[in-house]
């Protein structure tokens, strides 16, 4: 076993996933397709603890609590069973995502600690079998060990993983209208949808439909249509969760402030779509050559950050040569305010 520190982005569906057809092996009811972002890195430190009897993690400096202490050790004993070793751990993770905040932190967050820990444990993956090893913590975190636009593929143990997919440049402006962490977490929120409401078969099939048109668009760089499917899938997936039952929301009045005010900017030639993840921030999808302007009109809902497409997850030093924590720590960015609530490895 050796220390080993890795870093991973998080990334933003244009395909959302939302349902599970196995929720151990967190198989996607249907396929999606993601931006990886080149900002908010989460950085994780994996390393030996032969002494411990359990699993230790610390979260932003801070010590996690058992339950995400448990969470982290329970993805850790899937990187040990693959391994055929039984060591125990430390993690040390730094996100500089809002946690828990519907900005992807768990994507990062189990994309770094995957890639970390498989070499701590000497284990040479391919990039598939790294995207499904993610996958096991977390399930849009297959797609942040690929870099830029992503697909994760629907299907079994095997087959279902997350690999590039060529696509025209585009920048993501993300809004953040609110950094408390939600009261609903997505995997509680995709449980009760999937069990109560009664749309949710028209949207694995539906979505199924239009990641088959979003690939093509990708495929041809019609920015167009892979805007116009965005903004359409985000809506339909926050009108599902809605029809959950008790109802599930997670837009508040400034998310749809900002999907007005996009849609104002598109009639007026700025061509740019709108997202949201489980959370009441907004991405907004737009040609490089217009990320500037659109950027300053989108102020006035919040914090703005103009994003573009970032690397996938990778280890932080050649060959995954141990790296002292302390240096981790000088390296790490980190913008989480100190009364933020530690992440339970990220977007719970
Ligand atoms: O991977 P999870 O359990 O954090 O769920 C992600 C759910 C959404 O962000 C809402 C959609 C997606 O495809 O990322």
């Amino acid at each position: 076993m050796r220390t080993t520190t890795a870093r991973a982005h998080p990334n933003i569906a244009l395909v959302k996933y939302w349902g599970k057809a196995d929720e151990d092996l967190i198989l996607p009811a249907a396929g999606s397709l993601s931006l990886t972002l080149d900002q908010f890195p989460t950085t994780t430190t994996v390393a030996p603890a032969p002494s411990a009897e359990l699993d230790v993690l610390e979260l932003d400096g801070r010590p996690a609590d058992a339950g995400q202490t448990a969470r982290i050790s329970d993805f850790l004993d899937h990187v040990r069973t693959l391994a055929g070793r039984d060591e125990r751990v430390i993690v040390r993770s730094r996100n500089s995502v809002p946690t828990g905040a519907g900005l992807a932190s768990s994507a990062s967050g189990f994309a770094a600690l995957a890639t970390a820990a498989a070499a701590a444990f000497d284990l040479d993956l391919s990039p598939r079998d790294l995207s499904r090893l993610a996958r096991l913590g977390s399930g849009s975190a297959c797609r942040s060990i690929a870099e830029g636009v992503a697909v994760w593929h629907a299907g079994d143990d095997a087959s279902s993983f997350a690999e590039p997919v060529d696509a025209p440049d585009m920048r993501m402006i993300i809004v953040t209208v609110d950094r408390a962490r939600k009261a609903v977490s997505s995997r509680e929120a995709m449980r009760a949808t999937a069990a109560t409401s009664p749309f949710y078969s028209g949207w694995v099939s539906s979505t199924e439909d239009y990641l088959r048109q979003m690939l093509v668009a990708c495929r041809a760089g019609d920015f167009t249509r892979i805007g116009e499917i965005t903004e359409s899938h985000a809506l339909r997936m926050h009108g599902l969760i809605q029809s959950t039952v008790p109802p599930i929301r997670f837009l508040n009045p400034t998310s749809h402030a900002i999907f007005d005010a996009v849609a104002e900017a598109r009639e007026q030639g700025i061509e740019a779509y709108s997202t949201a993840d489980a959370g009441p921030n907004v991405a907004v999808i737009v040609r490089p050559s217009d990320a500037g302007a659109l950027a300053g009109r989108l102020t006035a809902f919040g914090d703005v950050r103009v994003v573009g497409p970032g690397p996938g997850a990778h280890l932080c030093t050649e060959e995954g040569a141990a790296v002292p924590a302390a240096a981790v720590d000088a390296a790490a960015p980190v913008a989480v305010p100190a009364s933020e609530p530690a992440s339970e490895g990220g977007r719970a």
